[in-house]
């Protein structure tokens, strides 16, 4: 056949495939989600993030150990608090599980990237995101609250605050008292185009952070909108966000191409719990190669324009791609 160009020449050895190659997932893109709870001596794997855990702070050092020598980019810190109120107060306690943890760990990796999630649905008794007033979670007195969470986690030492509630104006909330308190070079990472996802489920099990009555779609964006992310993005950035993140990752891969496309920041995918359960899943059932779906998963994120990913597998998939 006379063909002038040959797609398959490329593909022919795997050092040409390697030369070629357009996406490279390194260590250095995956933050790894750590949940620290109170308590002593903890480390209780979490049933439906198979390799994740509950720590406590004595336990969680080892674990940031071995992500350090894994070279993951960094790390994101939920907190599983001992006590619930109505507003959610143990999120901004000085003394609060994230605090601590941010301190102890900032203390022996003062190099580390710590990142922390701003929100109250794991400190509320309702579990939502908010001040909950007659069953409809109130936007404008929740923001001041979630500058108050995210300033005490600067105080502790995180290096950036991400904030995950959904509510509006949250960003530029966080970023006036930032600046007022002297915090003007600490970064927000927003989750600007947060879905209302059914995809959460194993998280809010892990993290105690299940709404009682009602779902959280009045502040999460339907997945069935597109245009509406980048009125989110634009939105966040005008606020003073630095990153933007799109949450889910997977079923938002197209999400997350109008993001990179459209915005000159950094854009962060977040490669949530529901699509980690569902490979580990599979792969305990044998139906799948574990290792190369989740390479396959974390490299089309990459691809599809993400440069920071935050996922379950962050540790795992860091040391295969070490060696
Ligand atoms: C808190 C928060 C959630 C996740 C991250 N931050 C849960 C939610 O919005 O219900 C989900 C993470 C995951 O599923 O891995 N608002």
């Amino acid at each position: 056949m006379d063909l002038i160009r040959r797609s398959r020449r490329l593909r022919r050895t795997a050092a040409i495939r390697n030369l070629v190659r357009e996406t490279k997932l390194s260590a250095a893109d995956l933050i790894q989600p750590l949940f620290v709870v109170n308590g002593e001596n903890v480390k209780e794997e979490i049933p439906s993030l198979p390799g994740n855990y509950h720590l406590s702070l004595d336990m969680i050092l080892d674990e940031v150990e071995e992500l350090v020598q894994a070279k993951v980019a960094g790390i994101i810190l939920f907190g599983i608090p001992k006590s619930k109120d109505e507003e959610g107060s143990s999120a901004w306690a000085k003394e609060g599980i994230v605090q601590r943890a941010c301190r102890a760990i900032k203390e022996e990796y003062p190099e580390l990237l710590v990142i922390t999630d701003v929100c109250l649905c794991q400190y509320t008794s309702h579990g939502h995101c908010g001040i909950l007033e007659e069953g409809i979670v109130n936007n404008d007195p929740t923001l001041d609250n979630l500058a108050k969470v995210a300033l005490s986690h600067v105080q502790a030492g995180a290096d950036m605050v991400a904030p995950s509630d959904m509510m509006d104006g949250r960003v530029r909330a966080i970023r006036e008292k930032l600046d007022q308190k002297g915090y003007q070079e600490v970064a927000i990472v927003s989750y600007a185009a947060k879905y209302s996802s059914a995809f959460y489920g194993p998280f809010r099990d892990a993290a105690h952070s299940a709404p009682g009555e009602g779902d959280r779609s009045s502040y999460q964006m339907d997945p069935a909108n597109s245009d509406e992310a980048l009125t989110e993005i634009e939105l966040d950035l005008e606020e003073g966000a630095d990153i933007i993140m799109v949450k889910p990752a997977l079923s938002y891969l197209d999400i997350i191409r109008r993001a990179k496309d459209n915005f000159n920041v950094p854009v962060a995918a977040y490669n949530v719990s529901g699509e980690f359960a569902m490979i580990k899943a599979a792969a305990e059932k044998g139906w799948i190669n574990e290792e190369e779906v989740a390479l396959e998963m974390l490299t089309s994120i990459k691809r599809a324009g993400a440069e920071i990913i935050i996922t379950y597998y962050a540790k795992e998939v860091a040391k295969i791609l070490n060696n």
